[in-house]
């Protein structure tokens, strides 16, 4: 193995390889680092070197510290990816909020905090739950086999966001293959970009459109803010578009993968209501869809750990090692449902920490109960090793999940 034989100084490469038979278990040389030194050298495909976090602890420290910094033009990758090659070292978009540091940050992420009120989760409480209904029943109706990520766990998050933001759900055939095209790992820098420019010139014009004739959305919402320009709203729709759907749906397709390889835990899920959402919190750690994790720059020089990090090094946190450190959670690879979860950090930490993960946790304790509630039999229609994982993409999950019941 790569790392293996390395001293704590040596610079290695983020792992990023899977092995062995459990497709949820992260790659295992982040276990072993994370117990060897949690804060170590990591070199990023740029030449720059830079470090790694692994514990549960470093992480949330880190992420709460404002001398790291989420500016996108101070920012490096350490898995070789052209797009954010391209996209790192220039500055964020207009109204990219997630990768800019307050005031700028602030800023934006006040006005959205403004649209996602109790009352617009609660209205859309119900109707999350109608649409999943409405899924359930075409899925039946069609029979089995299905595609459960196709029948049911992208389009459920997809109308979700589409339904929260005001974007017409008939288009989404062009936004999820270009969001799709943003967060695989193996597109091309050209690619990538046209892909990106062609979701913003998009979300600009239909921002547009709602700032001339508001509808009850949150894009008619943020545009009633005069001080926000057509650019500032396209990039934080973009933002909202990008971050509210993929995650989700992997979320919903890789937890049911992990439910039915899990029987007596899915059976718990189904008969005890009252399990859901600590299934849920459990599910978002033990899954961690965020899996390559998340990158700061240290605006200045910082000690950690016993570490100086210098003024513009990169620290790249593993959110999947951070998840299943030992220290915080006990038999950390065990998929738990009764545990307590909360404190994970499957939604990051600090003044990034997921602005949507309200949403995200309705539609989970919606779509997984009521799933395996409407077919108790549910069950793979291929071998478990036969389901295509995205190892490929930024957001771990499932391309596809044959089942039958
Ligand atoms: C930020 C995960 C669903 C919108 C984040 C971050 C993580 C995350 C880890 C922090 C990134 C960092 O610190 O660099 C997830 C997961 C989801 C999910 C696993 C689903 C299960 C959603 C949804 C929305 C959303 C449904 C929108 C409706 C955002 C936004 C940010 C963010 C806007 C940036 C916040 C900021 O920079 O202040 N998410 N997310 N996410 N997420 Fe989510």
């Amino acid at each position: 193995p790569e790392a293996s034989s390395t001293t704590t100084w040596e610079p290695i490469t983020l792992p990023t390889a899977r092995r062995g038979g459990c497709p949820f278990d992260p790659p295992p040389e982040l276990a072993r680092l994370r117990e060897e030194r949690p804060l170590r050298r990591l070199s990023f495909p740029d030449g720059h070197l830079g470090w790694l976090v692994t514990s549960h602890a470093l992480a949330r420290t880190v992420m709460a510290d404002p001398r790291f910094s989420a500016r996108m033009e101070l920012r490096h990758t350490p898995i070789h990816r052209p797009v954010a090659e391209r996209l790192t070292s220039r500055p964020a978009p207009p109204g990219f909020f997630i990768a800019m540091d307050p005031p700028d940050h602030t800023h934006y992420r006040r006005l959205l905090t403004g649209q996602f009120t109790v009352r617009r989760m609660n209205q859309l409480h119900p109707w999350i739950e109608r649409v999943v209904e409405e899924h359930l029943d075409a899925m039946e109706q069609a029979g089995p086999p299905v595609d459960l990520v196709e029948a049911f766990a992208l389009p459920i998050p997809s109308l979700v966001i589409c339904e929260l933001l005001g974007v017409p759900y008939a288009d989404r055939d062009d936004f999820q293959r270009h969001s799709s095209t943003m967060v695989r790992l193996d597109t091309g820098a050209d690619e990538g970009m046209a892909a990106m420019a062609a979701l913003t010139a998009y979300l600009r014009e239909l921002a547009v459109r709602k700032r001339a004739e508001p509808t009850d959305d949150m894009l008619s919402g943020l545009a009633a803010h005069q001080e926000l320009n057509e650019d500032e709203l396209a990039g934080m729709a973009l933002l909202l578009l990008v971050a509210g759907h993929e995650t989700t749906a992997n979320m919903i397709g890789l937890g049911t993968f992990a439910l039915l390889q899990h029987p007596a835990q899915a059976e718990a899920l189904r008969s005890d209501p009252a399990l859901t959402d600590g299934a849920v919190e459990e599910l978002m750690r033990y899954l961690t869809v965020i899996h390559n994790g998340t990158g700061r720059a240290a605006l200045e020089d910082v000690e950690l750990d016993g570490e100086l990090i210098r003024e513009g090094e990169n620290v790249w946190v593993s959110l999947s090692a951070a998840n299943r450190d030992p220290a915080r959670f006990s038999d950390p690879d065990e998929l738990d449902l009764g545990r307590a979860a909360s404190g994970h950090l499957g939604f990051g930490h600090g003044v990034h920490q997921c602005l949507g993960q309200q949403l995200a946790r309705i539609e989970l304790r919606s779509a997984l109960p009521a799933l395996f509630r409407r077919f108790p039999t549910l069950r793979l229609a291929v071998p478990a090793e036969e389901v295509p994982t995205r190892t490929d993409m930024n957001i771990y999950g499932v391309h596809r999940l044959p089942v039958a019941w």
